[in-house]
This record gives structure tokens, C-alpha cells and sequence, in this order.
């Protein structure tokens, strides 16, 4: 499956021609690109970087500092992709540590290694719930106005010019609720729902030509709530002229999961005037069936004009933050995997962009088997989950590991009623203990563990859920959890 040949359809040499045109006006943005360039026409590139320049489109790679003395990792990246996104470097916890002390030197490591070879960077990320340092919890409203403009300043001060697309403010909204409902945060509980405008009001001014996106997970199923609020954002945002000119779908997926309507999805953002990214691609699975999966969002985006890259959230699944579930498209000995090759062939099989627009327009580019909904009716959807019974269920999941220790989801789900407060307890098989915990409260040692909600999230509406996170030491377990209610 992951080794089809190219389609042997007419239009590819028509296609082949108009991708030089193209390819050649990127080249001069550096060696990366470039190479595109050198792409005869009608052939089909070798890397995914020169695949995706042929369309006018990046593929890019999480990357860590931290890896970067793998020369085999470095090698992969410089090779394959033409675009990077610092996997953890510019964080909030990783740049201003403590209040007005600004830290730039690994996001620096991965931005002049980038610079040099051409690539189009991604910042990631200014306004955050997660990996925020402490001490932005204790400030007062006033305080955290300014300290959250400071920080945008500084920040993206630093990298000013160099910034292809900046994820300004991330996963912002709510995994449950209605439609439009915001994640409980500092941010949200001192500012107000608002402070998502305030950022992207402060980022435009503080570097006026990077892109400037919203980023979030679980916004890939055109029909759901949590993506109509996004969906419901942008073009109120639009209408009233606040900056924003991409949305980003973070797109961590499972190969069964790949949603039916996702390529309508994509269109449905881009029909309201912003691009739209795949900005941390990892799709659990192994062989056709991932494959597969890749191949169809791949195809999704390649299909939709402004939909103008992809980046995969990292090279290896031996780096991976998921890697029990092996996501990404080579393997932990840097093999190409059936997935590779599958992404490989539905770049090469691209038609044109229209930006950078050719110069006649092509007779050649699909249209959507169903034309995007850009009406939505946020009452009407079906919740996306069945409710399930009792008062409340848990559910742990691993979501990366080491030797020594490992880090974790757990899900908490209302079920058939709303839940006011939550207490999950699990016990540990072989000695593991919980080192760091996140959006929850732990209480009692030992094998036995209990876990409460956090001030901000004990509520979740009936059928919908809520998580909390944690990193532990020993072997990766996912015991079977309990959940009950007051
Ligand atoms: C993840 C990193 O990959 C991990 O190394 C880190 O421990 C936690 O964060 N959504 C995001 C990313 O926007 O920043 C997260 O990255 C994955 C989920």
C-alpha cells in the first residue's frame, strides 16, 4: 500500500511543469527548498521537504535541543524536512523561568541550526495553561496582564524576523461544554474569557510579519463542539479585525481515528481567511493500517490551497512523547516506515498551491467530495462520545516513557449527569510512584494512589471529560482506575 506508484493519470505532467515554476521561485529561500528545484519535471521527489515544496507547502519536524547530539537524528531532520517547530525550547517554563529573566539558548541551538539549512521555523508557544512556570499562578490580574504582554514582547522580540508562524495562544478551549467553552486557567479565571484576543492584539504588534495562529487537539472533526467554538473564534475575530491568520490542528490521532470529515474541516477554517496548519501530526498505529491514516491527512491537506504545511511532532518514535504507540514515520532505528512512504507518495501526487499562485490556473486541483459547512449549527451536533453509566469513569493512558519512568493522561468522564468534583484511585502493580502531577491533587503514598480534582476542574458536564496528567518512576503501567463523585 505504502509502495503504490505515482498515479499514472494525465494531469501529473501538466502538474510536473507548473511544480518547477513554482519550486524555483521558493529556491531562493534557501538550500531546503531548493531543492525542489532540482525536481525534473513530472519526477517525483525523494524527501518529504522537496515533496512538499513542489506544492508550495513545508513539512516540518518537532524538534528537542536536547537530541540534537544524535548525529543520526540531525542527519534525518536536515535531509527530510524544510521546517521545524521547537518541541518543548520556547515554552513559557523553558524562556522566562523566573519573572523577567529570559532564557533563549536551546530555542537558539534548534533556530540557527534551522536558519542555516533554510528551514521555516515554528514558535511554540506564548499563552498556555501547560508547562507554565509557577510563579505566573500567583499573580494578580493586573499582573498577569502585563507579565503575558511581556512575555509576547520578549519573546518574540528575540525571534523577530525569523518566525515563519507563531502558535500565539494554545489549547485555549474546553474538551467538553458547550460550544465555546474555554478551558478553566489562570488565564481565563484573572483575565477573562478575553485574554485570547489580548494575546493575539500583542502579538501582531510585537513581530508584524510572522503568521499568527490559534493551536489546539481534538479540533479535526469538523462537527465537533470543541472545533465549532474555534471555528466560531476565528470568524468573530475576523469580523471585528483582531489579528489571526492560521489556525493550527494539532492533529494527535490513532489510525482509527482520523476523522471522515477531516479534509471538510480543514476547508471550513480556510473558507473563513486564515491558513490552516497540521501542526503536531502523530497518528498511533503500525503498518498499513497507520499508513493509511497518514495518507488521507496527508491528502486532506494537500487538497485544500491554504492549507500550507505539515509538521510531524517529532522524527523517531524512540523520542517520541507517545512512543508506546509508535507514531511517527520512522522508526526507532530511523527506518523510513510504510507511513513514510504512504506521505511520501500523496505530496508527490499534489497539485500545485495556489500561493505562490502560477501563472495559469490549474484545471487540475480536486474538489472536495462535500463543500464545507460554513454555517454551522452548534445545537445540533451529537455529543461525541456515548455517556457512560455510574457517576464518573477514568481511564490512563501512556503517553511517553524512558528507562526508569514514564508520563500519562488519565481521562476523567462524567457519566449520564454532571459532575461536581472527582476522585480517582488506582494501585500500582511493581512499585511505581507518581514524581510530578498536573490539573489534579494527589493524597496518600505508597502503591495506593488517590487522585482529586484540581480547584478549576471538579466540574464536567454530563458525557463530557476532563484530564490530568502526571510523570511517575518505574516501568510504564496503565492500571485499571476508579472513579466516584461526591
Ligand atoms: C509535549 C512534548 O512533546 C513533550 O516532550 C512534553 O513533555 C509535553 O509536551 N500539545 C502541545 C505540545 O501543544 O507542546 C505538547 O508537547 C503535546 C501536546
Amino acid at each position: 500500500m505504502g509502495e503504490n506508484p505515482l498515479p499514472a493519470d494525465g494531469g501529473r505532467r501538466l502538474v510536473g511543469t507548473r511544480r518547477l515554476l513554482v519550486a524555483g521561485a521558493l529556491g531562493v529561500l534557501g538550500t531546503a527548498t531548493a531543492l525542489a528545484a532540482s525536481v525534473p519535471a513530472g519526477a517525483a521527489a525523494g524527501t518529504l521537504g522537496a515533496a512538499a515544496a513542489q506544492s508550495g507547502r513545508y513539512y516540518g519536524a518537532a524538534i528537542a535541543a536536547g537530541h540534537m547530539n544524535d548525529s543520526t537524528y540531525v542527519a534525518t531532520w536536515d535531509r527530510e524536512f524544510n521546517a521545524v517547530t521547537p518541541e518543548n525550547e520556547m515554552k513559557w517554563d523553558a524562556t522566562e523561568p523566573s519573572r523577567g529573566s529570559f532564557r533563549f539558548t536551546s530555542a537558539d541551538q534548534i533556530v540557527s541550526h534551522a536558519q542555516s539549512k533554510g528551514m521555516k521555523i515554528r514558535g511554540h508557544t506564548l499563552v498556555w495553561h501547560n508547562q507554565l512556570p509557577s510563579w505566573v499562578g500567583g499573580l494578580s490580574a493586573s499582573d498577569l496582564r502585563s507579565a503575558m504582554t511581556n512575555h509576547i514582547n520578549n519573546v518574540m522580540g528575540h525571534y523577530k524576523g525569523k518566525i515563519y508562524a507563531w502558535d500565539v495562544v494554545n489549547e485555549a478551549f474546553a474538551d467538553g461544554g458547550a460550544v465555546g467553552t474555554l478551558r478553566s486557567s489562570v488565564f481565563t479565571q484573572k483575565l477573562g474569557n478575553g485574554f485570547i484576543e489580548e494575546a493575539f492584539r500583542a502579538a501582531r504588534a510585537a513581530d508584524p510579519n510572522a503568521k499568527l495562529c490559534y493551536n489546539d487537539y481534538n479540533i479535526d472533526d469538523a462537527n465537533a463542539n470543541k472545533t465549532r467554538g474555534v471555528y466560531n473564534m476565528i470568524k468573530d475575530f475576523k469580523a471585528r479585525g483582531v489579528p489571526i491568520d492560521c489556525v493550527g490542528l494539532q492533529s494527535h490521532l490513532s489510525s482509527g481515528s482520523v476523522p471522515s470529515n477531516y479534509q471538510q474541516n480543514i476547508a471550513q477554517f480556510a473558507a473563513l481567511g486564515v491558513d490552516v496548519q497540521i501542526t503536531e501530526l502523530d497518528i498511533g498505529g503500525s503498518g498499513s493500517a497507520q499508513a493509511d491514516a497518514y495518507r488521507r491527512v496527508t491528502q486532506a491537506c494537500t487538497a485544500v490551497p491554504r492549507c500550507t504545511g505539515i509538521t510531524v511532532w517529532g522524527i523517531t518514535d524512540k523520542y517520541s512523547w507517545r512512543s508506546g504507540d509508535t507514531p511517527l514515520l520512522f522508526d526507532g532505528n530511523f527506518n523510513k516506515k510504510q507511513a513514510y512512504t504512504a506521505v511520501l507518495d500523496a505530496l508527490n501526487a499534489a497539485t500545485p498551491n495556489t500561493s505562490p499562485s502560477p501563472t495559469t490556473s490549474p484545471n487540475t486541483s480536486p474538489s472536495p467530495t462535500t463543500s464545507p459547512n460554513t454555517s454551522p449549527s452548534p445545537n445540533t451536533s451529537p455529543s461525541p462520545t456515548p455517556p457512560v453509566g455510574g457517576a464518573c469513569s477514568a481511564t490512563i493512558e501512556t503517553t511517553n516513557s524512558w528507562p526508569g519512568g514514564f508520563q500519562s493522561t488519565v481521562t476523567v468522564r462524567a457519566g449520564s449527569s454532571a459532575v461536581n468534583g472527582w476522585t480517582v484511585k488506582w494501585t500500582w502493580p511493581s512499585g511505581q510512584s507518581i514524581s510530578s502531577l498536573w490539573n489534579g491533587t494527589q493524597s496518600g503514598s505508597g502503591s495506593s494512589v488517590t487522585v482529586s480534582n484540581a480547584s478549576y476542574n471538579g466540574s464536567i458536564a454530563a458525557g463530557s471529560s476532563t484530564t490530568f496528567g502526571f510523570t511517575a518512576n518505574g516501568s510504564a503501567a496503565t492500571p485499571t482506575a476508579t472513579c466516584t463523585s461526591p
